[in-house]
């Protein structure tokens, strides 16, 4: 067995005594905030989440708080835009775990606690684009999915990620009763590769605090070039395998929605046209502005070469 000594280990996996610090202060803000519990189920209230800003930000105007907290999409909790604003607040998010097995080398049932260890936080303020045709730009405070993955080992035969929303008809509302959008949990995929890219990540935060539950409080996922939403929210579960996993909305509705489901402004829904997207806060009614939607959401450069060769058209 090799053991690394301190001079074996190169400067850039070692974390700088700056963000160490940064990362030990904030779990200590987490904790007295609530967010990270111990006891019994708590409602978190929101704790300041200071990270510096990721180069790989865009520097286009914000959506406001306002609008990004209140025009949501999470079935969970209704399907009215404004269902999870309205009802989300029920939601306990403190203590949390996240079950992460399936083919890797440490699976186990970590805590909210120990998934952020994995890595410093950073903002990435990204765009995101809905599929039904609206746009926004987000501060979102998080850090790449991949320093988690890396950190309980994926095993050479793991070829997807699987993720699985909270099942709470308690505290979800749009999980009980007689009329139910969608089969629980939620559940979302992605190719090994995409969940390993630098810009896929997992985030805790937003606007500088932690996540307002309508948003995918604690956790949740953010792959700015797809489609919004493979972004799934409130994850409970992470499983590495050797199968394409199945996702929510394919099941739904596998001839409007694929698995890749990536941003692309030249292959329309069944029902509408991708070609061009709404800013959410860029007027409405008759005075919206549209403006073109960008390959792959504007991440082409960074991501295009995840699928050369393969048929944008047909693995949509
Ligand atoms: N995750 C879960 N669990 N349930 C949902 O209904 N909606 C998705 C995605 N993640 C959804 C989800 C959709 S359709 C979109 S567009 C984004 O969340 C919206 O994220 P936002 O409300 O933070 O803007």
């Amino acid at each position: 067995m090799l053991i690394r000594r301190p001079p074996d280990i190169p400067s850039s996996e070692i974390t700088p005594k700056r963000l160490y610090l940064r990362r030990r202060d904030m779990i200590a803000g987490l904790l007295a905030a609530g967010v990270l519990a111990a006891g019994p189920r708590t409602r978190a209230t929101a704790a300041p989440l200071p990270a510096a800003k990721s180069p790989s930000s865009t520097d286009e105007r914000q959506t406001t708080r306002a609008d990004a907290t209140s025009y949501n999409n999470f079935y969970e909790f209704g399907v009215n835009k404004d269902d999870p604003a309205k009802y989300a607040n029920a939601l306990t998010v403190a203590p949390w775990s996240v079950k992460i097995d399936g083919l890797v080398d440490k699976p186990a049932t970590y805590t909210l606690e120990d998934v952020l260890k994995s890595a410093p936080l950073e903002e990435r303020v990204y765009r995101l684009r809905c599929v039904e045709g609206w746009s926004m730009v987000i501060p979102w405070i998080g850090f790449p999915l991949a320093a988690l993955l890396k950190s309980v080992g994926p095993q050479s035969g793991a070829k997807y990620v699987a993720f699985e929303t909270l099942v709470r008809p308690d505290e979800m509302p749009g999980q009980k009763g007689f009329f139910q959008p969608l089969e629980w949990p939620y559940v979302e995929g992605l190719r090994l590769d995409e969940a390993m890219h630098p810009l896929t990540i997992l985030a805790v935060g937003m606007y500088g605090e932690t996540l307002p539950n309508q948003n995918g409080a604690p956790l949740r996922l953010v792959v700015p070039w797809k489609y919004g939403f493979k972004s799934i929210k409130s994850i409970v579960r992470i499983s590495l395998t050797d199968k394409q996993p199945p996702t929510t909305w394919n099941i739904m509705a596998a001839s409007e929605y694929g698995f890749f489901s990536n941003v692309n402004p030249e292959v329309d829904h069944p029902r509408w046209s991708q070609a061009s997207e709404r800013r959410i806060g860029e007027g409405s009614g008759i005075f919206t502005k549209r403006r073109p939607t960008l390959m792959f959401n504007g991440y082409a450069e960074q991501v295009a070469g995840l699928y050369s060769g393969l048929d944008l058209r047909a693995n949509y």
